[in-house]
C-alpha cells in the first residue's frame, strides 16, 4: 500500500515537469506546427499565443496578417527562428510594399534597406526593372534607391524599408519572404511558461508531502502498535513475577 502510494507520488511529480508538447501538421508534407506556433483550430484548453496562430486550408498552412491577409507558410526553422512565407498572389512585392510588421511578434530575417515603389506611365529604361507582378501596359511599378531623383513620368507610391530592390534573377517565390520571430517575446512567454511548470513542481512536491505525512502516520500507528504489545506484555509478566 505504501509503496503503491510512493510510485504514484513519483509519477505525478514526474509528469508535472515533463510537459508533453504537441507537433501537428496541416499536411504530411507541411511544415511542423509546435510551440510557439499553434494550429488555430485546436483550442485544447490554453490561451493561444497572439501573432502565431496558423490555420489550415486546403491541407496548406497559412499564417494571417492583418496588413495584408493570409500567407502560406512553406517551413519553419525552429532552431533558426525563421519562417519561409509564400504569397497565394504569387506577388512578394505586393507583400513588402504593404506587410506591416509593427503589432506581430515577427520582423524580416534578412537586413533591411529602404527602397521607393515608384508608379510610372512609361517604361523606365535599362537598369531598372519593372516588377512584373504589380505592373500592366497602362502602368510599370519600380523599386529604387529613394535618393535617386524621381522621373518625371513618374510618382513616389511610398518608401519602404525591404530586404531587396527587385531583380529579375531573385524569383518571386523562391525569395526572401522570411521573416523571424522576437527573441524578447519568446523569453517572456518562456517566463509564464517557466511559472506554469514551478506551479506544477509546487503541486508535485505537495503531493509528496502529503503521501510522506500520511506514510510517517502508518508508521507511527504501527510503532504505536508494537510498543502497546510490548508493554502488555512487560505487565503481563510483571503480573506473574508479583502473583508467583
Ligand atoms: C488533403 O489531404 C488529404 C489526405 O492526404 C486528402 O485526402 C485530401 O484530398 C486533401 N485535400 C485537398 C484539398 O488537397
Ligand atoms: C504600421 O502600423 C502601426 C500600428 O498600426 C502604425 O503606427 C504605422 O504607422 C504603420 N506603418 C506603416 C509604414 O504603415
Ligand atoms: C528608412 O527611412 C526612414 C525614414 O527616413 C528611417 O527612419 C529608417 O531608419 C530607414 N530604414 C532603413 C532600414 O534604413
Ligand atoms: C527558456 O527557459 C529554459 C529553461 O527554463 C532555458 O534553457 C531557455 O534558454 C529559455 N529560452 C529563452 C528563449 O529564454
Amino acid at each position: 500500500m505504501d509503496a503503491l502510494l510512493f510510485l504514484f507520488c513519483v509519477f505525478t511529480f514526474q509528469s508535472s515537469i515533463i510537459k508533453v508538447s504537441y507537433a501537428t501538421k496541416c499536411d504530411d508534407a507541411g511544415p511542423e506546427i509546435h510551440y510557439p506556433f499553434q494550429i488555430k483550430s485546436q483550442q485544447q484548453g490554453h490561451e493561444a499565443n497572439p501573432g502565431f496562430e496558423v490555420l489550415c486550408k486546403d491541407n496548406i498552412t497559412f499564417i494571417h496578417f492583418p496588413s495584408y491577409g493570409d500567407l502560406a507558410v512553406n517551413s519553419i526553422s525552429y532552431d533558426t527562428k525563421n519562417i519561409h512565407l509564400l504569397d497565394p498572389k504569387n506577388c512578394a512585392y505586393r507583400v513588402f510594399l504593404n506587410l506591416n510588421l509593427s503589432l506581430t511578434p515577427f520582423h524580416y530575417f534578412h537586413v533591411l534597406k529602404n527602397y521607393t515603389y515608384l508608379k510610372c506611365s512609361t517604361s523606365l529604361p535599362h537598369p531598372f526593372v519593372e516588377v512584373p507582378c504589380l505592373s500592366a501596359s497602362t502602368h510599370h511599378v519600380y523599386t529604387v534607391d529613394p535618393a535617386l531623383p524621381v522621373p518625371s513620368s513618374c510618382q513616389g507610391i511610398k518608401t519602404v524599408p525591404i530586404p531587396f530592390a527587385y531583380s529579375p534573377y531573385l524569383s518571386d517565390n523562391r525569395l526572401g519572404l522570411r521573416l523571424t520571430w522576437d527573441s524578447e517575446d519568446a523569453e517572456t512567454r518562456n517566463r509564464t511558461r517557466g511559472s506554469h511548470t514551478s506551479l506544477n513542481i509546487v503541486i508535485g512536491i505537495s503531493m509528496c508531502v502529503l503521501v510522506m505525512a500520511m506514510f510517517i502516520i502508518s508508521i507511527s500507528i504501527k510503532v504505536g502498535e508494537v510498543t502497546r504489545n510490548r508493554q502488555q506484555k512487560e505487565e503481563q509478566l510483571l503480573k506473574s513475577f508479583t502473583d508467583f
